[in-house]
């Protein structure tokens, strides 16, 4: 059984418990962080820290622990779970009060939780077949660059799509690809030009994103951050996907048509070989 953290005490996670106050519950109102674990190591664990400051900020939510503390929390949860390769999860809500739409009291206290998942990362099935993802409308609410636990539209769309036959979902809004269900969209145009969306309030800055569009720049193919159409998905040459619980992960069809030759392409394949090599070497 897996130890859990909540509030301070590591506790098997049959005997953790949150309240049913707790606002995360009642209004998703919480945000969160997934770093993902290699050789018992965390990968870009400074950026995932610094974007979970940044999305308590957006929302005047407190920070339950200092950043020094939470590496502290994540390395003892590791080591409590024998974890060596998977997902650390972590969630901070703005804590229990009696149901009101406003804000509770700022010395409301939050609620912190992590837990650590097992997963085979770099041996993925998904990776070496390719992905096949349908469009539907990124029917959101427009401040997706801020990670919270709203993501019962992104779970629906890729569960109705699953059920299809899908792997993931492309959000589309006017028009334009913002990103997948939980991860950052990418396509290869003829001329071999990564284009993916700008970073804005309408899509989440990921942090394997950063990595990746470092990763390609350095390999010195040309990156463009702009919207991308739907015809251009089906005309690119290669699509492909980034998260940190999938890495680079190549998309091979989109709504049953096939993109370039309907196979992982080289640029995919390249740019998750060596992220994968340049995070295991700085993971700590
Ligand atoms: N999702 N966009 C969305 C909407 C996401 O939920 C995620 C991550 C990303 C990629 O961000 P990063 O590279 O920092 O993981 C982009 C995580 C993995 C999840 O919800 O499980």
């Amino acid at each position: 059984m897996r130890t859990v953290y909540v509030n301070g005490d590591y506790v098997p996670e049959n005997e953790a418990t949150i309240s049913v106050f707790d606002r995360g519950f009642l209004f998703a109102d919480a945000v969160y962080e997934v770093t993902s674990v290699l050789d018992g190591k965390l990968i870009d664990f400074p950026g995932h820290m610094a974007r979970l400051s940044r999305s308590l900020g957006e929302l005047d939510m407190a920070a339950p622990v200092s950043d020094d503390e939470l590496l502290d929390i994540h390395r003892r949860l590791l080591s409590e779970n024998d974890l060596v390769e998977g997902m650390i999860y972590l969630q901070v809500t703005r804590g229990a009060a009696d149901r009101d739409f406003l804000f509770p009291e700022a010395d409301t206290r939050p609620n912190l939780v992590l837990f650590t998942q097992e997963k085979s990362l770099i041996d993925s099935p998904l990776a070496e077949r390719g992905q096949k993802v349908r469009s539907v409308d990124d029917l959101r609410w427009r401040r997706s660059d801020i990670k919270t636990t709203q993501l019962l539209y992104a779970s629906w769309a890729k569960s109705r799509a699953h059920a299809g036959g899908a792997d993931d979902v492309w959000l589309v809004r006017d028009g334009h690809v913002t990103e997948g269900s939980s991860n950052n969209a990418y396509i290869v145009t003829a001329d071999g030009t990564i284009v993916t969306r700008h970073l804005s309030p309408e899509i989440l800055s990921g942090i394997t994103r950063q990595a990746v569009l470092q990763c390609a720049r350095e390999l010195q193919i040309k990156v463009e951050e702009r919207p991308f159409t739907l015809d251009e998905v089906r005309g690119a040459r290669e699509a492909f996907s980034t998260s940190a619980s999938s890495f680079v992960s190549p998309v091979i069809e989109m709504d049953g048509m096939a993109i370039g030759d309907g196979e992982p392409g080289p640029v995919a394949r390249r740019l998750r070989e060596i992220y994968i090599e340049k995070s295991r070497a700085a993971a700590i």
